[in-house]
């Protein structure tokens, strides 16, 4: 089976962290006037992107669920940034650097004073970035955007850590060894998406791993073209689980469960009460022994599975012609002024 960039995973992920700047503390820049003191305190972080740009802010909340990271980490997927932030670190990731809404929220950012650094292969937001003395992470290209998540996802760890909001040196390698077991494991992966098959999979996570269920929909979306539920609990287990009583045909449950306590015995009751319902969830148990090793494994593996699963379908995988259709026409219609 052809595994596109993912058996380069772990060379990407190495390389993609050496084009992290040493001095980002003490660069200041004057920008409009404003001056950006990237040695200042900071309160929070946000990221900022979209699709399998935008996914890193997940991933990263998922792994400051484990990790006593300092600040708390925003997920931005907009043209705007929120408001009312204070004194945030704003990581603006856009894979071809062309994203309209990165652009806009790096440009914004700025203009209200906040330290940024971009994390792109080139592009405008690179160009954008650059030309005003702001620093800009180059990294490693891949087939698609999605096909580079660790060249995306390493250098955002590395920022955290140079900032002080995590200690992330010493996971680096056990999340590469995570990508290398689940390369071990895509017969699994192939099995796994053979009765995914003329379903609409329900996919099952507790909040813990909120980016790997994320990741999972939108490798579904992307590779296999084939539409998916992610249901997070606590919150899916108050709402989304009522629905199991339907009537709609096609639905699969897939319940993913992390190696800790709380999300196991959850994801058993979960388990336990969808059953009882007549539904027979596919059961996915995440490997590791970091907690970055189990997130790397979990978005590998099931990647994987959606390339197996577009195989099954006769889908071709690395085209996106609809998302390509919708940015060209955002900017043919000047939607955003970038
Ligand atoms: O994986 C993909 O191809 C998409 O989800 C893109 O990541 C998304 O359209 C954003 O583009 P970029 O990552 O280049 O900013």
């Amino acid at each position: 089976m052809n595994l596109i960039d993912y058996p380069k995973w772990p060379s990407l992920a190495r390389e993609s962290i050496l084009n992290v700047p040493m001095d980002l503390r003490s660069i200041r820049l004057s920008i409009d006037g404003k001056v950006i003191d990237y040695g200042a305190e900071i309160d929070s972080v946000v990221i900022t992107g979209m699709g399998g740009s935008g996914v890193v802010g997940d991933l990263l909340s998922d792994l400051c669920w484990f990790w006593d990271c300092r600040v708390p980490i925003i997920v931005s997927k907009n043209m705007r940034l929120p408001r009312r932030l204070s004194r945030p670190l704003v990581i603006a990731i856009s894979y071809s650097g062309n994203t309209a809404e990165t652009i806009m929220s790096a440009n914004e950012a700025l203009s209200r004073g906040y330290p940024v650094v971009g994390i792109t292969t080139g592009g405008k937001l690179s160009t954008v970035l650059s030309g005003k003395g702001v620093p800009v992470v180059l990294i490693p290209k891949a087939s698609a955007p999605r096909y580079g998540l660790p060249a995306l996802l390493y250098p955002a760890l590395i920022i955290l850590e140079r900032f002080g909001i995590a200690s992330v040196t010493n996971e680096l390698e056990s999340g590469i060894a995570g990508i290398e077991n689940a390369l071990r494991h895509v017969d699994d992966a192939v099995n796994l998406a053979k009765q995914l098959v003329g379903s609409i999979p329900v996919v099952w996570v507790t909040e813990s791993r909120r980016g790997v269920g994320i990741r999972f929909k939108n490798d579904l979306n992307e590779n296999a073209k084939y539409y998916s539920v992610v249901s997070v609990v606590p919150e899916g287990a108050h709402n989304d689980i009522a629905a199991v009583t339907t009537k709609q045909v096609g639905l699969r449950h897939v319940a993913i469960m992390g190696p800790n306590d709380y999300e196991g015995l959850y994801e058993e009751v979960l388990i336990d009460v969808i059953s009882s319902f007549g539904a027979k969830p596919i059961i996915v148990k995440l490997e590791g022994k970091t907690p970055l090793e189990t997130e790397m494994y979990g978005v590998t593996y099931l990647g994987i599975t959606t390339l197996a699963l577009a195989e099954l379908l006769g889908v071709e995988p690395v085209s996106t012609e609809p998302i390509d259709r919708l940015k060209n026409l955002l900017s043919e219609r000047r939607v955003f002024p970038v």
